[in-house]
């Protein structure tokens, strides 16, 4: 306290220290126990002693790293102090109050740029695959590891929790998101995120919202009624919010009905701060500030990496809007305390950081969701599990030798051990900014070998047809590996397969009846070859252990137990939009001088299967499907209606394994109108075994929103309810009477 003075100087400080420190401290102090003041408390305590320059410090962010080789102002020279992730935000050092160290992302702490050279880490499966696996725990599991590493680096934020709904499945991102399903994706994102904060690192939840497809999507708007945004979108993200209590909340590139999501008052003020009443900060993403004043005022409590905006919107634009009152200095201590309020509320202010990371029991947290996450679409002849005794495998194409595949931009992790396999990319945004695609080394080949040591495994890899096929003549059985490679600032071209893989898969088919086929992709692909094909397994991106995983799949060590988090369609004739809006012009990186565009939503909340059910169309996967290796005896349904719905039922293992099922329920309103999946149990179950399954729906997912009163509106009279292994697979019908209600946004 030496220089500090006597008096209420030193009563403000020792607030200060209270609110910085806490509790434990506060009570040490005084010799008696006090209550713990609220993050709200300490956050205010905070602001009342901070300058106004402190205060902007705090609501402007840095790019955290040096992009050596890429144009201004990628290759800037990072701020000091900074720790080489994505984003710094300057702390206050007086205060205690520590920098924020913002790191990327979601399926790891991320370097895909090689920020941090020889910095690596443990990547899950793709958020697809999480998504398959229906178990939360899965996710919390997940996201635990993932922050526990990202403190052990010095983390103390990870730009992690994408939970953007899978409108297309063609946009390059979905790999990071959680599907079509809004209450799958909020239920599975929201755990995500009480993982990652369990270990008192910040997670913001993104891209909030609509940003859901990358061409153009820095100039398009996503134009839809608020009817439809809140029960797609929104409400994925509102249920995430709700679970996962995220410190942040990133705001999208993409602008909804013509305002940037950044600056969109509908989105910030209204829905996420007012209705939700969303206490901690909305960040920007990295070059999506278009305004000062407008996005203050509609919102955004701070500017990320202001460098990749046009202009340093909060940087001196700001001060000279609160000094001459555009943007109320109340508006500005709202901001600065919503960031500490987060740090206090998520315990980044007194969490350590460092320590060893155990790599071993973090590979086996991505590898049990690896294995949750695979799905098997087809086993036609019961192909799979292959049989012990077989002789002679022939295991084509895919880097199977090498690793797993992985998807790329800024969710892209580098893995213990570096890359078992670095492919340039020939075209794209991506390969102008030098990425590589990434194999994790984790060879299934390898893993194959590990569980038929009897077997002789050959292995061609593919880009030879004749070689595949030939090789495929010798073999009793094929496990041909087919990948679709994704990233951030593209999508895919189409839905099929690329560089002539169907053409290979047919050929080898053709040539062995017992092919399996292993798709390690990040979206739905269509599959002109399945007729051919006995087994199909969807691998997606399978991470730190993904080969492994794989192999106890085929070899039946694990029963598959994943469900579908996508619809796979038959063709792109089938989607809302068969060609991707904008897709005709090649965009630039921040989208400086590009046209803008608007995408229409016409599949308003229609999304996915539920678009395939109101059109009658017939998908190639349908939402949910995922097979067994046991088989599944539903019954006993009874259900309960009144101001919400609720199912009970009864699954029996009527198979010869144990094994996990996902029992999913669904409900229809009465005179139609959208059957929406409102819950879902995962059980594991010995062979005989049966359990008794509840689930009832948050009423949100039976009602329409009502922009004008505003509220969810359930609609009087009786329900259908569904039960069933897919969304195609109803094993059980009831139907419950549920009241007429409104309940508040
Ligand atoms: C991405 C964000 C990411 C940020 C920082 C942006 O391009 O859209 O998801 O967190 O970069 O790397």
């Amino acid at each position: 306290m030496r220089g500090l003075g006597t008096g209420r100087g030193q009563v403000a400080m020792l607030a200060i220290a209270v609110a910085v420190a806490g509790p434990a401290v506060a009570a040490a102090r005084h010799h008696q126990p006090s209550p713990a003041p609220s993050a709200d408390d300490r956050a205010s305590q905070v602001i009342k002693t901070l300058s106004l320059d402190e205060k902007l410090q705090l609501v402007r962010g840095y790019f955290g790293a040096t992009l050596k080789g890429a144009p201004p102002p990628l290759n800037a020279p990072a701020p000091e102090g900074a720790h080489g992730g994505a984003g710094y935000v300057p702390g206050v050092p007086r205060l205690g109050i520590p920098a924020l160290q913002e790191s990327d992302a979601g399926l790891g702490v991320a370097n895909g740029g090689h920020l941090r050279p020889g910095d690596e880490a443990t990547p899950m499966p793709s958020g697809l695959a999480q998504a398959a696996s229906w178990n939360p725990q899965v996710a919390y599991d997940g996201g635990a590891m993932i922050g526990a590493e990202a403190a052990a680096k010095g983390f103390n934020v990870l730009l992690a929790g994408g939970a953007d709904l899978a409108r297309d499945p063609r946009n390059g991102r979905n790999f990071e998101y959680a599907g079509e399903d809004p209450l799958l994706a909020g239920v599975m994102v929201g755990q995500s995120i009480k993982g990652i904060q369990s270990r008192h690192v910040i997670s913001t939840i993104k891209h909030y919202a609509a940003n859901d497809q990358e061409t153009g999507r820095m100039v398009l708007s996503a134009d839809l009624d608020e009817t439809s945004l809140r029960e797609t979108d929104l409400l994925a993200f509102e249920l995430a919010i709700e679970t996962g209590r995220p410190g942040s909340v990133m705001c999208a590139y993409n602008r909804i009905n013509g305002d940037y999501a950044c600056e969109n008052d509908l989105l910030l003020n209204q829905v996420l701060k007012r209705d939700w009443g969303y206490r901690g900060w909305v960040m920007s993403d990295w070059g999506g500030v278009h305004s000062t004043v407008k996005a203050a005022l509609s919102g955004l409590d701070q500017e990320s990496a202001h460098s990749f905006d046009r202009e340093d919107f909060f940087g001196a634009p700001l001060k000279a809007a609160v000094l001459d009152g555009r943007v109320p200095p109340a508006r500005l201590d709202d901001m600065a305390h919503r960031v500490l309020r987060s740090m206090f509320a998520v315990g980044v202010a007194e969490a350590k950081s460092g320590g060893a990371i155990d790599r071993d029991a973090h590979a086996e947290v991505a590898q049990r969701a690896a294995e949750e996450g695979v799905v098997l679409l087809r086993n036609e002849g019961g192909l799979l599990p292959l049989a012990p005794t077989v002789k002679r495998i022939a295991v084509i194409g895919g880097h199977a030798d090498a690793g797993v595949l992985s998807g790329g931009g800024s969710s892209q992790v580098i893995p213990f051990g570096g890359a078992a396999l670095e492919v340039p990319i020939k075209s794209g945004l991506a390969a102008a900014l030098g990425a590589r695609i990434i194999y994790h080394p984790s060879s299934p080949l390898a893993a194959i070998r590990g569980l038929a040591p009897g077997a002789t495994v050959t292995f061609s890899a593919g880009d030879d047809v004749a070689a595949a096929v030939a090789a495929a003549r010798q073999a009793e059985v094929v496990i041909l590996f087919a990948e679709q490679w994704q990233t951030e600032f593209q999508d895919a071209g189409s839905l099929s397969l690329p560089d002539q893989q169907d053409a290979l898969i047919a050929a080898v088919a053709a040539a062995n009846p017992h092919t399996v086929v292993v798709l390690e992709t990040g979206n739905p692909v269509t599959m002109p070859w399945l007729d051919g094909t006995p087994a199909v397994l969807e691998a997606w991106y399978p991470g730190a252990r993904g080969g492994q995983a794989i192999a106890n799949v085929l070899f039946g060590k694990v029963s598959p137990s994943g469900k579908l988090p996508i619809t796979f369609p038959a063709s792109a004739a089938q989607l809302p939009r068969p060609v991707i809006p904008g897709s005709d012009h090649s965009y630039s990186l921040f989208g400086a001088g590009d046209p803008a565009f608007g995408v229409p939503y016409v599949e308003g909340s229609a999304v996915g299967y539920k678009w395939f059910a109101a059109h009658g169309a017939k998908p190639l996967f349908p939402f949910g499907h995922g097979l067994s290796y046991s088989r599944f005896a539903y019954g006993g349904l009874s259900t309960r209606g009144g101001s919400t719905l609720s199912a009970s039922f009864t699954v029996r293992n009527v198979g010869h394994r144990a094994a996990a099922e996902v029992a999913e329920v669904y409900a229809t309103p009465p005179g139609g109108g959208l059957r929406r999946l409102i819950g879902w149990r995962k059980v594991m179950l010995r062979p005989g075994e049966v359990r008794r399954l509840d689930v009832t729906a948050d009423p949100r997912l039976l009602a329409d929103y009502d922009a004008s009163a505003p509220g969810w509106r359930t609609r009087a009279g009786a329900y259908r309810i569904d039960v069933g292994a897919s969304s195609a697979d109803t094993r059980l019908s009831a139907a419950a009477k549920v009241d007429s209600q409104i309940l508040k946004p």
